[in-house]
């Protein structure tokens, strides 16, 4: 069996990816501080594949710690590095503690690599990086614009570290996936998304909105230059997604890659408005939501969806699950969870 290291493995889009990992037969190494996760989620996975993966409660950002775990741990091949800090509005309220965690988080993974002879690295990016595009769909190509907040600046800066670290270190090969907007929960309602506190994305909002923990939905503006009014996003099934990251790490095994350092991304191909989304939630789940529209949310971007042809050719990956089915899986997880 194949070990594989992932970082933040306790996570919403970490714990997806090891799921799929185990399935398709791959020896997983979870490493997680469960800084913003719960540790009941392990015990879920193995619920899910009959696995438990091995467990350490590692902070990637204590060099040391993780030095200890791989050296109890000899022999893995690869790492899926997803352990960052991700709240948008606390970055800018706590710039070092994104740039400490995320940054050192990063070079102390590749450092490791180098050390324990880890020879694939599939690495965590965002759609953030192009800011808001001048040509849609984007492609891999677009400029890269100025972030918007630390949380993206760290995703900016983590690919060139990556970048020039690939570049003088011929042992390691690395793929960087943007996401776009990862959204959904597995079918089996054991595992998805626990935001805490008051949730800033818009699905969960929309979940707990609908289980009657919000009392309305805010839509943020319904003054873009969009069909209603309302920002379009391209919002990608968190299954789908997982399977990306298998996709990628097969192609290095199979030394497929063109250049040290790719990237993808990982998107569905369609922008949907924030209102389509609601109407798709509520024709999938048969509930009502109660929504307002109030004024923009600043720092947000009108519009963004990924070009996913370099994803589908070379990767050979595909968003195959459909919105409906993704906001149903999502519905019935907050189902599960608010119980
Ligand atoms: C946000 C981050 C992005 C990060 C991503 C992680 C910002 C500006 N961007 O993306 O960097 O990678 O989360 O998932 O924070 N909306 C409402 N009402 C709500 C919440 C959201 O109308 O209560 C709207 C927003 O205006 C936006 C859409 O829903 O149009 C999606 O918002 P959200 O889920 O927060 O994602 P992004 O802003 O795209």
């Amino acid at each position: 069996m194949k070990k594989i290291m992932v970082t933040g493995g306790a996570g919403f889009i970490g714990s997806h990816t090891v799921v799929e990992l185990q399935q398709k037969g791959y020896e997983v190494f979870i490493v997680d501080n469960l800084s913003n996760s719960n540790p009941d989620v392990i015990d879920n996975i193995a619920k899910i594949t009959g696995v438990k993966p091995v467990f350490g409660k590692v902070d990637v950002s204590e060099k040391k710690e993780l030095f200890d775990f791989l050296k109890q741990h000899p022999g893995i091949e690869s790492v899926i590095h997803f352990a960052a800090s991700k709240a948008v509005g606390e970055s800018v309220e706590k710039p070092l503690k994104y740039y400490r965690n995320n940054i050192n988080g990063l070079i102390n993974v590749l450092e490791a690599m180098k050390e324990f002879g880890i020879k694939n690295l599939v690495f965590s990016s965002s759609c953030t990086v192009y800011g808001q595009p001048k040509k849609l769909p984007v492609t891999e190509n677009s400029p890269i614009q100025p972030a918007l907040s630390p949380y993206g600046n760290t995703k900016q800066i983590n690919e060139e570290i990556i970048h020039d670290f690939v570049a003088v270190t011929p042992s390691i090969n690395a793929i960087a996936l943007r996401y776009f907007n990862p959204i959904g929960a597995h079918p089996s309602s054991l595992i998805g998304e626990l935001p805490i506190g008051v949730p800033a994305n818009l699905i969960p909002y929309i979940t707990q909105t609908a289980a009657g923990i919000r009392e309305c939905l805010s839509v943020f503006g319904n003054d873009y230059d969009t069909p209603d009014g309302t920002p379009i996003r391209d919002y990608i099934d968190i299954i789908d997604l997982a399977n990306a990251h298998i996709a990628a790490i097969n192609r290095m095994e199979e030394g497929k890659q063109k250049g040290r350092l790719e990237f993808f991304n990982i998107g569905t191909g369609r922008g949907l408005t924030v209102l389509e989304l609601i109407n798709a939630f509520e024709k999938a789940t048969g509930v009502k939501l109660n929504y307002k529209i109030v004024g923009r949310r600043a720092g947000d971007i009108e519009k963004v969806w990924a070009d996913t042809s370099l994803a589908n050719n070379e990767l050979g990956w595909k968003a195959k699950v459909p919105i409906e089915e993704t906001l149903l899986n999502a519905w019935k997880w907050q189902q599960h969870i608010s119980k």
